[in-house]
């Protein structure tokens, strides 16, 4: 049942590993790499679910984990927790030649990714991650970072993980908001490039968010795999990785003017961006209505937000939007830039959008 998916990056390649229980196996693919002190960063919620026992498989395998665990939220990845988590990974003696485990969600793993990046002028890393969303997105692919006052994720470093350990079984635990806001991303991958994939998804989702382990494994694992193969073509984003970003500019859009809340996870902010990112590309012709229906459907079959109006409290306005789409990272020569879609599975980037249809899109 447990799927082995590697992604090839020359001297950073590295294995990918999914399946249940795979907590229990973490001291026999973590210690190839493990020398010394071994830091395993977490969170509070997570720590009294599962530390235990991961300290416990380390221990068994000979190693000497040291457990930090930081607060749990968005607010976890910033420039004073950051602070705390080098002075605390630092405090272990870990070495240059050492390791630290990511624990968690992708709070947890950006912000352990990037300490590690910088500590020691860097050293290396391993995710073990806990949430849908870090175990089909965020652990794979060597993005970390901080955010800052001037917006999410705007500092931080490339660094690959030595390997990645995602256990499905820990999903059980995931609150369902959180467990959907995930599945957002799955619903991208295939949404962006994989037609069957996407189809197998409408047919076997429920199944997977229900904790079947069939399901679940190959909706990680395929995800994934998918992500996998996009870094491999394009490790540094200056190409094809930036489909990864499909439904992201109206997501970020959606994200700031609900002030980065509780009030919009940023996984229900891509599954409306998706929506409305396939309306957009209907709305300029490129694509077929019925594959942006068969999108919308898909989100709400699963109990994800599909439309603007789904956002509760006040109504988000156009103009609010269209300024928050200003200020994202995303522009490219002073154009906003959008990944849109020829049909499911078929999306590209383009700097080319007319302004006023984004606005017909946003009602
Ligand atoms: N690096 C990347 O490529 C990349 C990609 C996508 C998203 N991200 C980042 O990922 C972050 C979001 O990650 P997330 O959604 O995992 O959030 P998160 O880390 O905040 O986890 C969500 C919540 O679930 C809890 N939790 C984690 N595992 C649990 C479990 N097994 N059982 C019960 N509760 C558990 C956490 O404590 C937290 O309260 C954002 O900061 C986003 O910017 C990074």
């Amino acid at each position: 049942m447990t799927r082995r998916i590697p992604v090839h990056l020359g001297d950073r390649s590295y294995d990918i590993h999914v399946g249940p229980g795979l907590l229990d196996q973490a001291g026999r693919l973590i210690a190839p790499f493990a020398k010394g002190p071994l830091p395993v960063v977490t969170d509070a919620n997570v720590a009294p679910l599962y530390l235990d026992r991961l300290v416990a498989v380390l221990k068994d395998a000979g190693l000497d984990p040291r457990p930090i665990v930081l607060e749990a939220g968005e607010s976890t990845k910033s420039w004073s927790w950051l602070e705390k988590l080098m002075t605390k990974l630092l405090a272990t003696g870990v070495d240059r030649s050492g390791l630290v485990v990511a624990f968690g969600g992708g709070v947890i793993g950006d912000l352990t990714g990037f300490a590690a990046g910088i500590v020691k002028r860097g050293i290396a890393f391993a995710q073990v991650p806990t949430t849908l969303l870090s175990q089909v997105d965020s652990s794979v692919g060597g993005k970390t970072g901080i955010n800052v006052p001037e917006g999410k994720n705007l500092v931080g470093v490339f660094h690959q993980p030595k390997v990645v350990i995602a256990d499905t079984g820990v999903l059980a635990t995931l609150p369902r908001r959180q467990l959907l806001a995930g599945y957002a991303e799955v619903a991208k991958a295939g949404a962006l490039g994989d037609a069957e994939y996407f189809a197998w998804l409408e047919q076997n989702a429920a199944r997977a968010l229900a904790g079947e382990t069939d399901a679940i494994v190959h909706t990680v694992a395929h995800a994934c795999a998918m992500k996998a193969d996009i870094v491999e073509r394009d490790e540094h984003e200056s190409g094809v990785r930036a489909l990864l970003n499909l439904g992201h500019t109206f997501g970020h859009a959606l994200e700031a003017a609900t002030g980065f809340s509780d009030r919009l996870l940023h996984g229900e902010g891509v599954a409306i961006g998706m929506a409305l990112a396939f309306d957009l590309s209907v709305r300029l012709g490129l694509c077929p209505p019925d594959d942006a229906a068969r999108v919308t459907a898909h989100l709400k079959a699963v109990g994800l937000p599909a439309a603007i109006a789904d956002v509760s409290g006040a109504p988000l306005s156009a103009e609010v939007l269209l300024a928050a789409m200003a200020h994202d990272k995303k522009i490219k020569d002073g154009k906003l830039v959008f990944v849109l879609a020829r049909g499911i599975g078929q999306a590209f980037v383009t700097a080319d959008v007319p302004v006023e249809k984004v606005r017909e899109v946003l009602g």
